[in-house]
């Protein structure tokens, strides 16, 4: 990957970090962003320092921080072959019946609205001229439903869509594809295993819990060489479970 210069959203730890992580080992230089400034000086040591990683602090869903992110990028490392969208919230737990609007609004802004915001940016900064390629993080609950999280997991499957009509758009220079991990071991997933992560990880046929490692290595490949002929493609990266009927 030492032609690229990558941004991966929402990458001061969990699963855009071990992106990030992988980016850089293989060569990548790697700009990062997340809302905690502190955070993200952390993880910007972690990977390196300044020569290959770049930490920009600010809110997915504001076009600004957005335009910010795309001109520091550029200037810094030059034109932008990558885009990595793996911001997501989920605020809000139980029915739909009875979700909160406001949440519901939040989750279409930040999830989906915002990941268009990012494509656009990034095409402004030159994405896909020198080719390039953006993964975006959906989810299972975006494949199958998810009850409790219904509306979290509507943004998801929007953005399977979004991924196939982007994926037409933007061909043949720009190649879009998307991930959708099962229950990855961070702390946005925490409640769904912690204190009984034994139990959780049998229902999966593979026998355990995805970890941060298992999304990375497949979303780098999708940004490598080898994926050339793949695009509007979603891989389902779940240890067997949505096989069993589950997604939780
Ligand atoms: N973990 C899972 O089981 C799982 C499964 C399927 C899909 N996913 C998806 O994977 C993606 C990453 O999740 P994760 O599990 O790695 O979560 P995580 O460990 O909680 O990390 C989330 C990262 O995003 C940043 N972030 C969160 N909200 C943001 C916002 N509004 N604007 C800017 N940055 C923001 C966080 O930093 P700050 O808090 O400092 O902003 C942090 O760096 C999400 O899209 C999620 O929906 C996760």
């Amino acid at each position: 990957m030492a032609d690229q210069v990558a941004i991966v959203t929402g990458a001061s730890r969990g699963i855009g970090f071990a992106i990030a992580q992988r980016f850089v080992a293989q060569g990548a230089k790697v700009c990062i962003t997340g809302r905690d400034a502190d955070a993200l000086d952390a993880a910007v040591k972690e990977l390196g320092g300044p020569e290959v990683a770049l930490g920009v602090a600010g809110k997915g869903d504001n076009p600004d921080h957005r335009a910010a992110v795309i001109d520091t990028v550029t200037d810094r490392f030059g034109t932008i072959t990558t885009l990595i969208n793996n911001i997501g919230i989920n605020p809000a737990y139980g029915p739909l019946a009875t979700l909160d609007l406001g949440a519901a609004r939040k989750m279409a802004e930040v999830n989906l609205i915002g990941t268009l915001g990012w494509v656009q940016e990034a095409l402004r900064g030159g994405l896909g001229s020198a080719g390039g390629s953006i993964v975006n993080i959906s989810s299972v609950s975006g494949v199958r439903p998810a009850p409790g999280i219904g509306f979290y997991g509507t943004t998801k499957a929007a953005l399977i869509h979004l991924t196939e009509e982007l994926a037409i758009e933007l061909a043949p220079k720009i190649r879009v594809n998307a991930v959708a991990p099962a229950v990855v071991k961070t702390r946005f997933a925490s409640a769904l295993y912690e204190g009984r992560e034994e139990q959780v990880a049998a229902t999966y046929p593979l026998a355990r819990l995805g970890n941060t490692d298992d999304v990375a290595g497949t979303v780098a490949f999708l940004c490598s060489a080898d994926a050339a002929w793949i695009t509007g493609q979603t891989i389902v990266l779940d240890g067997g479970i949505t096989l069993t009927g589950n997604v939780q």
